[in-house]
């Protein structure tokens, strides 16, 4: 384990089987079906990727990059669009791939958005969800693991844009944040 890591709360074992499992859930559910996985960067690469492996149906991937700025007790959170998609999602079964869903700004403003480009359906998987921290009413479709309100890092997920690479998910020492 990194030595910057308190306890690992996902391991490679937990997160193989969570993209086996939601992997043939999404396979059942999209049968004959070509859907666009939309990834949102940068933390949904590891998870997008892993996940992709087990769903047995044509999928495109597309990625977009949002940022979202929680100012104090606001509850709409106002989210950005860094990168846009490069196609059209118009009449096409979109799915939203996240790293995790905390306050649910985030997922909240971007499948509306996406529905108004009439997709034919907009549906969320997240590797993890985080209610306890939620602002905004939302609920992912597809969901690896329900999480305390602790922030995390790994597989994906960053402080300060690090730790993307740890195979697993784990909780920060707090002298990190402290340095
Ligand atoms: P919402 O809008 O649901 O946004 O609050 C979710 C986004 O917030 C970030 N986030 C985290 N990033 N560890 C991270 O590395 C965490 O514990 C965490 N909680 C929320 C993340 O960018 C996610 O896409
Ligand atoms: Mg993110």
């Amino acid at each position: 384990m990194h030595n910057d890591i308190e306890k690992i709360l996902l391991s490679e074992q937990e997160i193989e089987a969570i993209c086996k499992k939601i992997g043939s859930q999404i396979t059942a559910d999209y049968e004959n079906k070509k859907p666009v996985l939309v990834g949102l960067l940068k933390g949904c690469i590891p998870f997008m990727s892993d996940l992709a492996k087990h769903i047995n149906t044509h999928v495109e991937f597309a990625y977009m990059s949002v940022s979202s700025y929680h100012g104090g007790i606001s509850s709409s959170g106002d989210v950005k669009i860094k990168l846009d998609l490069d196609i059209s999602i118009k009449d096409r079964d979109v799915l939203i791939v996240e790293d995790i869903v905390d306050t649910g700004s985030t997922l909240s403003t971007i499948t509306k958005m996406l529905k108004s480009r009439d997709a034919k359906s907009v549906k969320v998987v997240t590797l993890l969800d985080k209610p306890a921290g939620r602002v905004v009413e939302f609920y992912p479709d597809y969901i690896g693991k329900t999480i305390p309100k602790e922030f995390v890092v790994g597989y994906g997920l960053d402080y300060d844009e690090f730790y993307r690479n740890l195979p697993y998910v784990g909780v920060l020492k707090p002298s990190v944040y402290t340095k």
